[in-house]
């Protein structure tokens, strides 16, 4: 695990776009898996000013998102589909036919999570995973649990993320239950890794994320067993991190 400690949440999302500038510059076919969430939203916004001041180009990339809700429609503003389309999607020259997201309101769920694996295992895997990190160390929609889940999934989402998320909806009681998830595996299967966290309200995630036991109460810390993490934090989210790389 490499570890950057920025000293703001600019910086922090500057690295992080870099990184997946880098890797379409290297390779312009390239296979990303993406976050939604508050955090990758400033990095979000300098890819969009990557691609609109050097021509990044994203017309051979392919997208897989991590989750989505299970029971709101795409064009539901609180949908995963609605936030990518409207924060990043629109603004880069990415084909539609190349952008994954589970569908939520697929009629058997069960097979488009299976599907969804497939696919990204059609597609020869993910070449750079982008992951956010919940309060409870959840990574996409895997919440902390007495097993790692491996396969993408229905989940059914913590109190905790519910009320965290919350701020996103009218009130609590709108937020779904039930969200898809890519799972551990299909996460830790990616061949590189970066896990973006800001604020102080991720500090003590991020510690369990990065020095934390491994175990499936801190879905995070299974990063530990991938040989290719970058963790990518701003001071106040790594306040709790020894400052030393490892
Ligand atoms: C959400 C998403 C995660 C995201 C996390 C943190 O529930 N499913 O993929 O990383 O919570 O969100 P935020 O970046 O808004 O703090």
């Amino acid at each position: 695990m490499r570890i950057i400690v920025t000293k703001s949440y600019d910086a922090m999302s500057m690295t992080a776009a870099k990184i997946i500038a880098g890797q379409i510059y290297l390779k312009p076919n390239s296979t990303l898996g993406l976050a939604t969430g508050s955090t990758p939203l400033l990095m979000y916004k300098k890819l969009i000013d990557i691609h609109k001041s050097i021509g990044l180009d994203f017309s051979a990339v392919t997208s897989f998102n991590l989750d989505e809700y299970i029971g709101i429609s795409p064009e539901n503003p609180e949908s995963y589909h609605y936030f990518m389309y409207n924060n990043f999607f629109k603004y880069i020259n990415i084909m539609p036919k190349n952008i994954y997201i589970p569908d939520g309101m697929a009629a058997d769920i069960n097979k488009e999570c299976h599907d969804y694996d497939q696919l990204i295992k059609n597609n020869g895997g993910i070449d750079l995973q982008v992951l956010g990190i919940g309060k409870n160390a959840h990574i996409g929609f895997n919440e902390p649990d007495i097993k790692f889940e491996t396969t993408t999934h229905k989940v059914k989402l913590d109190d905790e993320t519910i009320e965290a998320n919350s701020r996103f909806f009218a009130d609590a009681k709108q937020v779904p239950r039930y969200a898809i998830s890519m799972g551990i595996k299909t996460i830790m299967f990616a061949k590189k890794i970066i896990l973006l966290a800001n604020g102080k309200n991720k500090a003590e995630a991020v510690f369990k994320a990065v020095t934390g036991k491994i175990s499936p109460a801190a879905p995070a810390s299974i990063l530990q067993l991938h040989q290719d993490v970058i963790v990518i934090v701003d001071k106040e989210a790594g306040a709790m991190l020894p400052h030393v790389e490892n």
